[in-house]
């Protein structure tokens, strides 16, 4: 139980005081102690599968900031790895994947086996009353990073890619795939799961409804079918205002919003909701943080909401800030 479970489970009508809060990438690279990890072990991927390292890294934000939720480290980029495709990261450029294999490894979830047995260490670590988020990235964000071999530059880039791929097909055939990693990832000990569709925003209109929603809404029936109560947070980028179409559906599903949704949609949505502080806010700091700090808090008095940004801590980010940011949420 915590904080954060109970607001996720809708709980709690979060007053200023009990408004729980964590960072997406919160262990990364604006951590010095991350950094100094890193270092030890060249190869990002090979650091993903290292279990020590990952409970070691995980929790360094929980004891400097003492958020109320741990996310787990790894990537979501670890699924087409696991799944044969090649996976690797180069300084300065960003992912690179090798071509998709023809058939994918069918027993992939034993190439998953040091991911879970870090969330067993990290959760044995952490306290009670801290959760442990467990994630995956969606089937179309996956598929765009999957046909793109790449980081997603642009639009045209993914859709000279798309041309040569079935996508729906590929779409198809990781929805049963990212379902289980997220169960598994619950049966190892996370409390709560989030979907990241960082890419949601270049789906064609056109395919929102087969790409993006259906998928999601496959996963969320085969995910509660397995994990009955789980909680579970749709984090999709630039497309809240689709989340109307998820208020239907029944069970705990927390909606997570990036920095360009208006605070309208955060005050409307008749669910759990999550983030929506922008990065590059927290960068600057200071007064335009404590405005934006405090936007969020009067748009969602009353509601259950988890602070959070709307999309990853960037490198840059000043400690200094996160601090701030933290003291105005619990004490401001
Ligand atoms: O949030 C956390 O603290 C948990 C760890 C986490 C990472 N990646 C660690 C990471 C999580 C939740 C992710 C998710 C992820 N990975 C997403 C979805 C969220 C988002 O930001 O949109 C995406 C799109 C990826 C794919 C990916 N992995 C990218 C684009 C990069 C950055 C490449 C770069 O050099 O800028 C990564 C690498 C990565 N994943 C890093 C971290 C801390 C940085 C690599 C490093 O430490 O050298």
């Amino acid at each position: 139980m915590g904080l954060f479970l109970d607001t996720c489970l809708g709980k709690d009508l979060g007053n200023k005081s009990k408004i729980p809060i964590w960072m997406m990438r919160q262990a990364g690279r604006y951590l010095p102690e991350y950094l100094k990890e890193r270092e030890k072990i060249t190869d990002f991927i090979e650091f993903c599968l290292t279990p020590d390292v990952v409970t070691k890294v995980t929790l360094q934000p929980m004891d400097r900031f003492d958020f109320d939720a741990a996310i787990i480290f790894s990537d979501i980029l670890i699924i087409p790895h696991s799944l044969g495709q090649k996976v690797w990261f180069e300084a300065g450029h960003g992912p690179r994947l090798s071509n998709i294999p023809g058939v994918f490894i069918p027993n992939w979830e034993e190439n998953m086996a040091k991911v879970y047995q870090g969330i067993k260490q990290t959760r044995e670590a952490l306290p009670s009353n801290k959760s442990l988020i467990g994630f995956a990235g969606s089937p179309w964000t996956l598929a765009a990073y999957m046909v793109c071999q790449n980081k997603i530059e642009s639009k045209e880039n993914l859709y000279k890619a798309l041309k040569n791929h079935n996508i729906d097909e590929l779409i198809k055939k990781l929805i049963p795939t990212v379902a289980t990693h997220l169960v598994n990832q619950v049966k190892a000990g996370c409390d709560v799961v989030q979907l990241f569709d960082s890419w949601a925003m270049l789906c064609e209109p056109k395919d929102i409804k087969s790409q993006i929603l259906d998928p999601l809404k496959q996963i969320l029936e085969l995910f509660w079918s397995q994990c009955p109560g789980v909680p579970f947070v749709y984090y999709g980028r630039e497309i809240s205002h689709l989340y109307d179409d998820l208020i239907a559906i029944q069970g705990p599903l927390i909606l997570g919003f990036d920095q360009s949704a208006p605070l309208v949609r955060l005050t409307a949505c008749e669910r759990v909701t999550q983030g929506n502080l922008d990065p590059d806010v927290l960068i600057a700091g200071g007064d335009p943080l404590k405005r934006s700090v405090e936007d969020i808090l009067r748009a969602t008095e009353g509601k259950s909401h988890i602070f959070n940004l709307g999309h990853g801590i960037k490198p840059e980010t000043p400690i200094k800030h996160v601090e701030e940011m933290i003291e105005c949420v619990r004490g401001g």
